[in-house]
């Protein structure tokens, strides 16, 4: 047995081997080795590693075959924002963000980097030393996913940079996408193995990258394409886009061939049309250019506003239209009794990588204009390649369509209600089922009371059954459980795992609860307005019967005339005052974190936002205890923002609010604030 420093050595040399040759046949597909000679070399590596568990190294290319599944991903927190993009879908549009650029650098024109944007999922990858210390999903561009494990398995990862002259610190960003030739076959295998087909490439990636037993992410064909460097320190990073291309290629980091230089709109022009030429024979989807600044300097100068930097734009293609028979308009009525016109497609048609049924319609305007009738063939494209569309009919609309909204509403067969100003039409039938049933989903939403296990198709049984005729009714499900395990499909365990979903509901804060009623106009934030002026339902319903609440409602800045109505018309009416009142003797009736008039409080109309990593409290923690004193807390920072809580590693938030003015806290000192202020009130 080779003593451990010459296995030391020889595992050195293998993984240097192995990367070397991986590299060679995934990154720049090219390969001096046959496929028996790599096994064998990587058979060595194994049996010297399990020989000597201690050599094993986070680098090794044995760890690309993927480590046992982990419970779950823990959260990272990305030091330096996953930013988004604007974007441009014409040339007027480009030229005008050129121009921008030239007037805020005050310049007659600059480099830019046209790269292909490629609809995949974005990661950040951590090398420390060279050695890839953690990758992550870009998440919510603030906080993603640690899929360390999983990223390791993809051959075109480097587990271990090239080259010397990497900065000691550094986050490759980039593209991990399922490349299009295998999707097919993969889904086939699926199918075949009893498994839901993915609907895209796309998804087919996220599922992948978010496995939590590696080595079925190992099982993948996997891939990425890098383009940026999101944090480099402990050594230069190149100053142009362009030479940080370069230099992340030398690296070993397989980045895209396609990426060219322009000096000029038109030259952007050209690639962007050569790319749309390209798009077909590409191996992963793209729906545009990435049009960046090259000059790192100019790129600071320019920063960015909200999620957007100002030195990049998506210079997007056109949606993808395609053409079916629009076969019938049917009716969806809403949870506010809203009429919504929408289009079943006959064959459904496969448009911007998902299969698509049927579209909304909006309106009946909307539907005359474009000239939409059913049984014509109509064109259908996906809106900001996200929601389907019917765009109009196949060669253009001729005349104008005679459609309008039935008489009466399709569920419950009463009169509907035209309300011109709102250009809406509704069933105004308190009793209507379907707006029941979309009530009685919304009060169980996750936004709202968050009762797990209470969806549609069970709203509807409920209903059916007479088990819920409003929606306090739910609450007192407990005492009608022998008709609830009777139900088809429900049973002992499931009927308790409902009940306990309704118990926990009871908890809800007052803010939810009223987000549940479903009362017109009344979003989250403003049940969270309504929440901080009345302190329980009590207070609301006492507010109504002495005809006060309109007026209190109209005091709080962001209601105005239209929500006040709204709101004082639901505590009026009398059903709805029983419901309340049945709400209240099941057991709900939460008080609202503070009774008290935001206005009094210490902190009243002080602006905060909250970023980077906070040692002894969390993020919401700090969050509640802003708003318990009255202060408000939002994601950006701005001219109107008054304090930063900066944690560690604070990122661009921080620039930000250097740059503005903003008084910037560390943890101590707003710790210190709030526990005054909270020694005020006690
Ligand atoms: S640059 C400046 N370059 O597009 C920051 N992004 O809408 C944006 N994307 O989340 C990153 N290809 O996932 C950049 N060549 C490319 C890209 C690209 C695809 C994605 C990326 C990002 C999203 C932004």
């Amino acid at each position: 047995m080779p003593t451990l420093k010459g296995a030391a050595e020889r595992a050195g040399e293998l993984r240097a081997e192995l990367n070397r040759h991986n590299r060679l046949y995934y990154v720049l597909a090219q390969s001096q080795i046959s496929d028996a000679e790599y096994d064998e070399l990587m058979r060595e590596l194994r049996a010297i590693e399990s020989e000597h568990p201690e050599l094993a190294a986070p680098d090794s290319p044995t760890q690309r075959v993927g480590a046992s599944p982990s419970p779950e991903f823990a959260e990272v927190v990305h030091p330096v924002p996953l930013l988004s993009l604007s974007n441009v879908s014409t040339e007027e549009e480009l030229a005008a963000w050129h121009r921008r650029v030239c007037e805020l650098l005050d310049i007659d024109g600059f480099e830019m980097v046209c790269e292909l944007k490629i609809d995949g999922l974005a990661v950040a990858l951590t090398y420390e030393d060279g050695v890839l210390v953690r990758g992550a999903t870009r998440g919510d561009g603030e906080r993603g996913e640690d899929v360390t494990a999983n990223l390791r398995t993809i051959r075109t990862v480097p587990l271990r940079l090239e080259g010397d002259d990497f900065p000691s610190l550094l986050e490759a960003r980039g593209e991990v996408f399922f490349p299009g030739s295998a999707f097919d076959r993969y889904n086939k295998e699926r199918l075949a193995d009893d498994l839901p087909a993915y609907v895209n490439p796309r998804n087919a990636a996220s599922g992948s990258l978010r496995q939590l037993d590696s080595r079925e992410t190992a099982r993948r064909p996997l891939d990425t394409l890098i383009y940026s460097i999101g944090r480099a320190e402990g050594g230069p990073a190149p100053r142009t886009h362009w030479k940080r291309l370069e230099a992340l290629t030398r690296w070993g980091f397989k980045t895209n061939p396609w990426a060219r230089r322009a000096s000029t709109l038109a030259e952007v022009v050209t690639h962007y049309r050569t790319a749309e030429d390209a798009r077909p024979g590409l191996d992963y989807g793209i729906d545009g250019l990435v049009v960046k600044v090259d000059d790192i300097g100019y790129q600071e100068r320019l920063g960015h506003v909200g999620r957007e930097p100002r030195w990049a734009t998506a210079y997007k293609f056109p949606p993808e239209q395609v053409t079916t028979l629009l076969k019938e308009i049917r009716v969806n009525v809403g949870r506010t009794g809203a009429l919504t016109p929408y289009a079943i497609f006959e064959p459904p048609v496969h448009v911007g990588g998902v299969m698509v049924h049927q579209a909304s319609l909006h309106n009946e305007q909307d539907i005359r204009r474009k000239g939409i009738r059913h049984g014509i063939c109509v064109v259908v494209q996906r809106a900001g390649d996200v929601i389907p569309q019917v765009v109009g009919p196949v060669g253009g609309a001729t005349e104008e369509s005679d459609y309008t909204l039935p008489e009466r509403c399709p569920a419950c067969d009463e009169p509907v209600r035209r309300d011109e100003s709102e250009a809406v039409v509704r069933c105004v039938n308190a009793r209507c089922p379907a707006q029941f049933v979309r009530l009685v989903e919304h009060f169980a939403s996750r936004g709202a009371m968050d009762i797990e296990g209470l969806g549609e198709k069970l709203a509807v049984v409920l209903f059916e059954e007479g088990l819920v005729a409003d929606v306090a009714d739910i609450l007192t499900l407990k005492y009608r459980r022998d008709t609830l395990v009777a139900l088809e499909r429900m049973g002992e365990k499931s009927a308790d795992n409902l009940l306990d979903g309704i118990e926990k509901a009871k908890a809800r804060p007052l803010s939810r609860l009223i987000l549940g009623l479903g009362i017109l106009h009344v979003g989250g934030e403003v049940a969270e307005l309504i929440t901080r002026r009345f302190g329980s339902l009590g207070d609301l319903r006492k507010a109504s019967g002495e005809g006060s609440l309109a007026e209190t409602l109209l005091e709080i800045d962001g209601i105005g005339p239209r929500i006040a109505a709204s709101v004082a018309g639901w505590f009026d009416h009398p059903g709805n005052r029983k419901i309340i009142q049945k709400l209240r003797s099941a057991g709900v009736d939460p008080i609202a974190e503070t009774s008290q008039e935001t206005g009094d409080l210490p902190l009243a109309g002080k602006r905060f936002v909250v970023t980077g990593r906070l040692q002894h409290l969390s993020r919401a923690e700090a969050q509640a205890r802003i708003k318990l004193l009255g202060g408000s807390v939002t994601s950006s920072v701005s001219g109107r923002t008054d304090f930063l809580v900066a944690g560690a590693d604070p990122g661009s938030k921080l620039d930000a609010a250097r740059r503005l003015g903003v008084n910037v806290l560390d943890e101590e000192e707003f710790l210190a604030l709030v526990s005054e202020h909270e020694g005020e009130l006690a």
